[in-house]
């Protein structure tokens, strides 16, 4: 506004200089000299004030300039005392990346893993509960067996009662049955077992004890040099059963031979505790062979060498009875038994009782086909 002012009058002053030679065109000087004077001063005063307001734009300039260096100054400061901090915090930025990095390829890993371990418990708890529906299967089939037995408990005992008067006639002298010793169901499945068979009949028994003095009163009545041979680990118990053997007038059927439990190798790299045979006499077959020794638990499937040791002596259709194949050592045992032919003998489940297995031995040929 006021620059305006002073540029008016530097045009006023124009126009008195315009009048001023006007006037001196037309002739008077006087008049000329005054009004260029007042337009001279009137520019001189228009100058003055636009050289004031320049000093003074230029002194506001110098002061905005001193004011913006101090600016620059301080910001240059700043720049200095944010710089390594900025550094720092970008450096740091960095190592936050990286190690956000790392922390996803860790928790990549780790639920890759517990998708793994995941799976595997998921196939873990399947098998689990496939064995307990085995276990709960086995169980329902124990449970029907021992509730037939018991159906079936009175008859037997009475079938014993009948069989003990036949082959024992007065004798107060009986040796209870159950306990360590073999049950009355198995007992009288295995005195049918030898009736139903013509000719001499072999019987070999792993563990002595009340069967020995049955087979052998059994057999004694067949009259045909039918006869009982029982290993037996323990000597004390071998003497007791030979005097139930003697008082009953089978000593001469019915052999005891004291047989202790050594180790052997019965298949290549497998050593077990078994029965010493060397005091067994010559066997030319046998028709049953009972596996009621050693003492479970004497050893791992302390009773499965039996049936490999005396395979290649078992006639065509001879039976194998394991007793207490309610335990799991004695189950494995049938299984294994029944997997594998054993020289050139072949054992199938025949029959199952309370708490032994009957199977039945074939005579197979090279071709693997059982003899008839
Ligand atoms: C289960 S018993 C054999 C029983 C026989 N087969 C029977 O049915 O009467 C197996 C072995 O256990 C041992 N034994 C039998 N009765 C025993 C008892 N009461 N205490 C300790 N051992 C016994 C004997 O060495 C025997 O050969």
């Amino acid at each position: 506004m006021r620059l305006r002012r002073s540029e008016a009058a530097l045009v006023v002053a124009a126009g008195a200089a315009v009048v001023a030679a006007v006037v001196a065109v037309a002739g008077s000087t006087r008049w000329a000299v005054a009004v260029a004077s007042l337009a001279l001063a009137l520019g001189l005063l228009g100058l003055a004030r636009v050289g004031q307001l320049v000093l003074r734009e230029l002194s506001a300039l110098g002061a905005q300039q001193q004011r913006t260096t101090r600016t620059v100054r301080r910001l240059d400061e700043a720049r200095k005392r944010t710089g390594p901090l900025i550094r720092r915090a970008s450096r740091s930025s960095g190592r936050a990346a990286r190690d956000a990095a790392a922390l996803g390829k860790r928790l990549t890993a780790v639920e890759e893993s517990l998708l793994h371990e995941t799976r595997e418990l998921r196939v873990v708890a399947g098998q689990n509960l496939a064995r307990v529906d085995d276990v709960l299967r086995g169980a329902r089939v124990d449970s029907h067996r021992f509730r037939t037995s018991l159906d079936t408990l009175p008859s037997d005992t009475l079938r014993l009662m009948r069989t003990t008067e036949r082959l024992m006639p007065g004798t107060a002298d009986f040796p209870g049955l159950g306990d360590w010793a073999i049950t009355t169901s198995s007992l009288l499945a295995m005195l049918s077992d030898v009736a139903t068979r013509t000719g001499p009949v072999t019987v070999v028994e792993c563990g002595s004890g009340t069967s020995t003095l049955f087979l052998g009163l059994a057999l004694q009545q067949r009259g045909d040099g039918s006869r009982v041979v029982a290993l037996e680990s323990d000597a004390a118990f071998a003497e007791e059963t030979r005097g139930h053997l003697a008082r009953a007038g089978v000593a001469e059927i019915a052999t005891v031979v004291h047989a202790p439990l050594v180790e052997r190798e019965h298949t290549p790299g497998d050593h077990r505790l078994w029965f010493d045979t060397s005091g067994l006499p010559d066997l030319d077959g046998i028709d049953l062979l009972f596996v009621d020794g050693p003492v479970g638990g004497s050893t791992h499937e302390a009773r499965y060498p039996a049936y490999p040791f005396f395979a290649d002596l078992l006639r065509d259709g001879a039976t194998v009875v394991l007793d207490d194949t309610d335990r799991p050592d004695e189950r494995s045992i049938v299984e294994k038994w029944a997997s594998a032919e054993h020289a050139g003998r072949q054992a199938t489940v025949h029959r199952r009782n309370v708490r032994s297995t009957m199977l039945r031995v074939r005579v197979v040929d090279e071709a693997g086909s059982a003899d008839d």
